[in-house]
């Protein structure tokens, strides 16, 4: 059983990474990373969309059902979409317990801001865990003007430990720092009980997330804070062409890859 308890009492950082099907969640829980997070960037990363406001609720809970089915102990974190809280507080509560009750996630993630903290509490009361969001929220893409950097004025950061402090009031068991000063993600930290988890935010926070296409090198573009850690597209090209050639040079299917039925009398039956 996966459990929101305890992850911060442990030696080494806690990592995270995204997963939006059975096929790569299994694997990433065989890697052994702590938590997969079913984030609305599938959006953008495997639905074809040119950011994460399209994404709809079903969208999010097959894939949080398929990351479910496919992994057995790792804690699974599945991403609200844009509008499927916040619109109104009952359709809300229904929205993310869904994500637990049919989909098998252990948790949700909120991006936050002060529109959430009631939220929170009210879903943490229920027995929802909530995982909060501060910094960059994609989701706020047309106020931002972009993915930019956030808490870069004195005011900004103050708003980010004050939201920080408040979410942690309301219950959020961690919170996702995203493209925050790392001096901002640091004190935060200090300030905090439960766990950060930093994505552009520095080496300070408790713990990690990036998104999986950028680690495995899948991406056409990542943010400046991303790494791929592998070469997956080049990987998936050379196998895709490898087999193209084969089939057109008649190189595939060879003898074993066929079978013969003896005893069949195809001639009578013309
Ligand atoms: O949707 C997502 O993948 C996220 C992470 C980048 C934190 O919210």
């Amino acid at each position: 059983m996966s459990t929101t308890r305890g992850l911060r009492d442990r030696d080494e950082p806690i990592t995270m990474l995204t997963a939006y099907d059975a096929l790569t969640a299994g694997i990433v829980e065989d890697c052994g990373i702590d938590i997969i997070l079913v984030g609305d960037s599938m959006g953008t990363t495997v639905l074809g969309y040119d950011n994460t406001l399209p994404v709809t609720l079903e969208e999010a809970k097959s894939r949080t059902a398929a990351v479910a089915r496919g992994t057995d102990e790792v804690l699974v974190v599945a991403d609200m979409p844009f509008l499927s809280v916040g619109v109104d507080e009952a359709q809300t509560v229904r929205n993310a317990g869904e994500m637990l009750k049919d989909a098998g996630a252990d948790a949700v993630k909120l991006e936050s801001g002060p529109h959430t903290v009631e939220t929170t509490k009210r879903l943490t009361q229920l027995g929802i865990p909530v995982m909060a969001h501060l910094g960059l929220t994609p989701q706020h893409v047309n106020q931002l003007g972009g993915y930019t950097r956030q808490g870069t004025t004195t005011e900004a950061a103050e708003e980010i430990l004050s939201l920080a402090v408040d979410h942690e009031a309301a219950g959020a068991f961690a919170l996702v720092l995203e493209h925050v000063p790392a001096n901002v993600a640091s004190l935060v930290t200090d300030r905090l009980e439960i766990p950060t988890i930093g994505i552009g935010a520095g080496s300070d926070c408790d713990g990690q997330v990036l998104v999986g296409t950028d680690v495995m090198g899948l991406s056409e573009q990542i943010p400046p804070f991303a790494e791929p850690f592998g070469d997956l597209k080049r990987e998936m090209t050379e196998a895709i062409e490898a087999y193209r050639e084969a089939v057109e040079s008649g190189a595939f299917p060879a003898a074993e890859h066929s079978h013969i039925q003896e005893d069949l009398d195809l001639e009578e039956t013309q």
